[in-house]
């Protein structure tokens, strides 16, 4: 508990989270006099929600629909320039190797599942809302190209779909055809949530996970990785800055009052798809996982993990993973 209320401090102190308070779930151990100490594990179980799939309304519902359509086509927006599965691969949960993008650089291409539990999207962490990320991606993805060609060609393919589901809906009847794709598609990619075994364990089934992954979820706690990698997407809803405790490699070192920095301050990552998305960090540079682990105990935590702690670990990420919902795939 202590190591958990330490990591926090360490956390905060960061000048990143000056401009955005690492507000960190406190588990303390309580003791009621005459009573055993709560069940450390049970509250800490507790502190974490189970991911839950979102019922959808018919109107969302329908949208999500038109969106599956669009991901999974090859040539959206005429050239295919834009299209989603050319980078966002289905069988490794929508991740991909790294891309070259306008104004962000090269980045490795992030999973997209669970999103519905971030809280910020992008590793920038800018846009706070799905909706309002999809817009600037796709503006991102069609930088240099002929804007009014792409629309016409959204329009000719799923035109007719989206106006028919807009054309209800108070105040966006009037929206552009590139404003109705990007909230169809943030409606899709919002849907495809996936639970997995850690669910069924965050909720208190004990035997959903091993020995040896549930040891893992200990240590994840006690080592503070929870202190940025929180919530049901273990991760997703913070910014922290890389190289917190001890400079990264290839960083300058990092001075204790240095003014917020958007290149060194990175949303923090969600660990629920790590099992399938080597590499691994936003530039993609670590290819091993116990290595990523590793890095991060070190360069974020200042503490050097024995294997058996890191290896624990290493098996609880790979429990995280779980089987993509079904309509992530071509409809
Ligand atoms: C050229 C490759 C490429 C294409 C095409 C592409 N993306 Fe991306 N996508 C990326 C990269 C790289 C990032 C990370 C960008 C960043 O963090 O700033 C990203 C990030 C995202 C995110 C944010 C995920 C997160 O972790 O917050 C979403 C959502 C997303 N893409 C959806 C889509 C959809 C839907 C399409 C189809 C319209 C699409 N992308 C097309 C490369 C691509
Ligand atoms: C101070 C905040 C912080 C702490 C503490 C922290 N992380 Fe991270 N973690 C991050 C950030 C930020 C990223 C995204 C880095 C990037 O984009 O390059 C990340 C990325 C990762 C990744 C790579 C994910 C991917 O898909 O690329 C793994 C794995 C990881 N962390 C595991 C851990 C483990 C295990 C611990 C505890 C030993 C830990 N982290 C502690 C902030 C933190």
């Amino acid at each position: 508990m202590v190591l958990v209320a330490a990591s926090a401090a360490s956390c905060s102190r960061g000048p990143a989270s000056q401009a955005d308070p690492v507000s960190v779930p406190m588990v303390l151990p309580l003791r009621v006099p005459g009573r055993p100490a709560f069940d450390v594990r049970h509250q800490r179980r507790q502190g974490i929600a189970s991911l839950s799939v979102p019922a959808l309304d018919v109107r969302t519902e329908a949208r999500a629909a038109v969106g599956q359509r669009m991901f999974f086509d090859a040539s959206l927006g005429g050239d295919g320039r834009i299209a989603c599965v050319r980078c966002h691969h289905a069988e490794t949960a929508g991740a991909g190797p790294a891309q070259t993008l306008a104004d962000v650089g090269h980045l490795d291409v992030p999973p997209l599942l669970n999103l519905h539990a971030y809280e910020r999207f992008g590793t920038d962490g800018a846009a706070k809302e799905l909706a309002v990320y999809m817009g600037a991606h796709l503006a991102q993805l069609s930088a240099g190209a002929d804007l009014a060609a792409r629309d016409l060609a959204i329009d000719t393919t799923h035109g007719g779909r989206l106006r028919l589901l807009f054309a209800t809906a108070d105040g966006e009847a009037a929206v552009p055809v590139s404003t109705m794709a990007s909230r169809a598609l943030a409606a899709y990619v919002d849907s495809l949530v996936a639970p997995g075994r850690v669910d069924a364990f965050l909720a208190g089934k004990d035997d959903a996970l091993t020995d040896k992954e549930s040891h893992g979820f200990d240590v994840f706690f006690e080592r503070g990785c929870v202190s940025c990698h929180d919530g049901p997407a273990f991760g997703g809803r913070k910014m922290a800055t890389l190289g917190l405790v001890r400079p990264w490699p290839g960083d300058a070192p990092l001075g204790e009052h240095i003014p917020w920095s958007p290149k060194r301050s990175r949303r923090v990552s969600s660990l629920r798809s790590v099992a399938v998305t080597a590499p691994y960090f936003h530039e993609g540079a670590i290819d091993s996982l116990p290595t990523a682990v590793s890095l991060m105990a070190e360069h974020q935590l200042g503490v050097t993990l024995t294997p058996e702690d890191r290896d624990a670990i290493v098996s609880f990420l790979l429990a995280l993973n779980a089987p993509s919902p079904a309509s992530f795939r071509a409809p």
